[in-house]
């Protein structure tokens, strides 16, 4: 939230900076600077497309794909809030998704599993999932205990935390 809310003050602040060059008469820079925040902007409006709906639609795309019966049982390694989970078990109405996560709330605003039962429940589909507090790189699940596991941005390199 910090770098978010650092972000929102530097596209504000860079085309203000830009016109106060343009009005002190120091064209070069203020172009930079108006090049600059039109690039931020950019950037910004791609990350919040991609977090908003972007995601969404390509997990869709995804899930449809995979053409599931509706009686499978989901691995969500790294579920976070749920938004993915809730998509998954939207597509077992006679099956199982199981979330797993340690809530960081670096990785994630907000991130509990509060957070995420709350949002299961909310799209209906929380009496079919299931959720874990724990650490995907040492899962305390037998092989063979899904058919399906998915995971959106769930980890990164770097030892167990
Ligand atoms: C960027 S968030 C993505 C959350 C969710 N998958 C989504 O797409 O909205 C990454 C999530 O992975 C979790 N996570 C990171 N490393 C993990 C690990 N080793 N084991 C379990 N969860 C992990 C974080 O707590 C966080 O909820």
């Amino acid at each position: 939230m910090p770098l978010f809310l650092a972000m929102i003050a530097v596209v504000v602040a860079l085309p203000m900076a830009a016109a106060a060059l343009a009005l002190a008469g120091f064209v070069g820079a203020a172009s930079v600077s108006a090049l600059a925040a039109a690039l931020l902007l950019t950037m910004f409006g791609f990350g919040l497309h991609t977090t908003r709906r972007g995601k969404f639609l390509v997990w869709a795309e995804i899930l449809d794909s995979l053409r599931l019966r509706g009686d499978e049982r989901a691995l969500d390694g790294g579920c976070g809030r749920g938004a993915v989970l809730t998509m998954v078990a939207e597509r077992l109405p006679r099956g199982r998704a199981v979330g797993i996560d340690i809530w960081s709330k670096r990785d994630q605003s907000g991130n509990s599993a509060e957070a995420a039962e709350h949002n299961l429940a909310a799209e209906g589909v929380r009496e079919r999932c299931e959720l874990l507090t724990g650490e995907m790189r040492s899962m305390p699940f037998p092989d063979a205990s899904f058919d399906l596991i998915v995971s959106s941005l769930g980890t990164k390199p770097g030892p167990p935390k």
